[in-house]
């Protein structure tokens, strides 16, 4: 079969690799993809916003299966367009996107079937939002209810920071239009887990857990990004915590859906704070998380082609996914200044090295000039490795690492670290 990825960052060159490994597949593409995927499978030019090219292209080149790695595409239904023409894809539609694409959506959802989550309000106008303000008894998280990747959340910790929060995100100068309505929210204490399950609204299977690291410098300080690493080993969750998120998120979320018209046939990854009354949702995503998806899918034996295809005809078998044993650890290399502004162009050196390593390196912002590989994204490189225990994991990733150079590199030296202190699963 052949198969079309669509995205370009190191989540889609994960999903390229893994499916590339299918003795079902000849082919793989990659609409826009990237300096790494292009090594992989063929990269085409194409704009993930047009959506009835991006359709047609799908004819053209004769894909037995489009995977959708982006919120953007979803939220704007090119699933449904895909499957309006009769085309299998592995994405959820625009109604079910709509639990990402919209976090006033999601809170609303989450409310009325009973998901546990934090209070909320909606602020529909600059009126309505600062009378719940100035009710707000409390410390609040300030959300921007539509698509801002990544920076249209504000957790607040003294009033002062959230009138101004509120102002920026209503006058757009945060986030645009994504901002123009918000959520204040309540804010939540304990330690964030990503928990993702493949599904075709009925068959449910689990991921392993993960746990991301948002923040830009060591011990979570500085700026958000989009992911600076990520790991998965089989301490995160015991397996109660794993049960209760399956019966009081995961399960209800799809019978809701379902109830509401909706079939999700995707991946759904619930981002939780693990508290004290138990596991929450912060937010839905509705695509695999990057960098999540890159050690994840280092561990996975199943053959992801042909369970995407059962996903997307829904088909998926009952049983759980095969794992490699341990643990596998995601370091990401970004560009110098990044998530400010940064330069691109950069030559990279040592890829060869570092994978002599035993390390996958899951290209991000790369692309071929010249015949020479250089820097074209804020986030680079995703510097995989796995291991029989999480040490091991995490020691080989940084040792690849410490092979690769450009101008500017940096990256966090703490990925990992909370699962390396922690003496017994959530
Ligand atoms: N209710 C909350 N309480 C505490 N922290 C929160 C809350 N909601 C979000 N956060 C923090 O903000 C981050 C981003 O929020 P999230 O809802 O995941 O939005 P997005 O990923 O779209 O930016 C979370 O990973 C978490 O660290
Ligand atoms: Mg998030």
């Amino acid at each position: 079969m052949k198969v079309l990825v669509i995205g370009s960052g190191g989540r889609e060159h994960a999903l390229v690799w893994k499916i590339c490994q299918s003795p079902m597949v000849q082919q793989v593409f990659c609409v826009p993809g990237n300096g790494g995927i292009a090594q992989e499978a063929v990269c085409l030019p194409g704009e993930t916003k047009n959506l009835s090219r991006l359709a047609d292209l799908v004819v053209e080149i004769g894909a037995d299966l489009t995977v959708i790695g982006p919120e953007a595409p979803l939220v704007a239904g090119l699933a449904d367009e895909l499957m309006a023409r009769g085309l299998l894809v592995a994405g959820p539609t625009k109604a079910a996107a709509q639990l990402e694409g919209s976090k006033v959506f999601a809170k609303q959802f989450m409310r009325r079937h009973r998901i546990p989550a934090a209070d909320f309000e909606v602020g529909e106008d600059r009126e309505t939002a600062s009378a719940s303000l100035g009710r707000w008894g409390g410390p609040v998280v300030l959300k921007a209810d539509g698509l801002a990747a990544g920076k249209g959340v504000v957790v607040c910790s003294h009033p002062a920071e959230a009138y101004e929060a509120l102002d920026s995100l209503l006058s757009g100068r945060l986030v645009g239009e994504a901002g123009r309505r918000v959520v204040l929210e309540q804010k939540l204490a304990g330690e964030e887990v990503s928990f993702q399950v493949l599904t075709d609204g009925k068959t449910i299977l689990p991921l392993v857990p993960t746990q991301d690291h948002k923040q830009v410098w060591d011990d979570d300080r500085g700026p958000n990004t989009g992911g600076m690493g990520a790991y998965c080993d089989e301490g995160i969750l015991s397996e109660n915590l794993s049960r209760r998120i399956l019966d009081e998120i995961v399960l209800p979320t799809l019978e809701g859906l379902r109830s509401e018209g909706i079939v999700y046939r995707g991946v759904l990854y619930c981002g939780l704070m693990i508290t004290e009354e138990g596991p929450k949702v912060l937010e839905y995503n509705v695509r695999f998380g990057d960098p999540e998806t890159q050690p994840i899918l280092f561990r996975l034996r199943t053959d992801l082609a042909e369970t995407l295809t059962a996903l997307a005809t829904g088909h998926l078998q009952p049983g759980p996914l095969s794992w490699e044993p341990g643990a596998s650890v995601c370091v990401v290399a970004c560009s110098a200044g990044y998530p400010g502004e940064y330069q691109t162009g950069k030559s990279i050196t040592g890829l060869e090295a570092a994978e002599e390593e035993g390390a996958k390196l899951f290209h991000a912002g790369t692309t071929e000039r010249n015949g020479t590989l250089v820097t074209a994204g804020g986030r680079v490189l995703g510097v995989t490795a796995r291991g029989p225990d999480l040490a091991t994991a995490t020691k080989a990733a940084y040792t690849a690492l410490s092979k690769v150079h450009f101008a500017g590199i940096h990256y966090r030296r703490d990925i990992a670290r909370k699962g390396l202190e922690r003496q017994h699963p959530l």
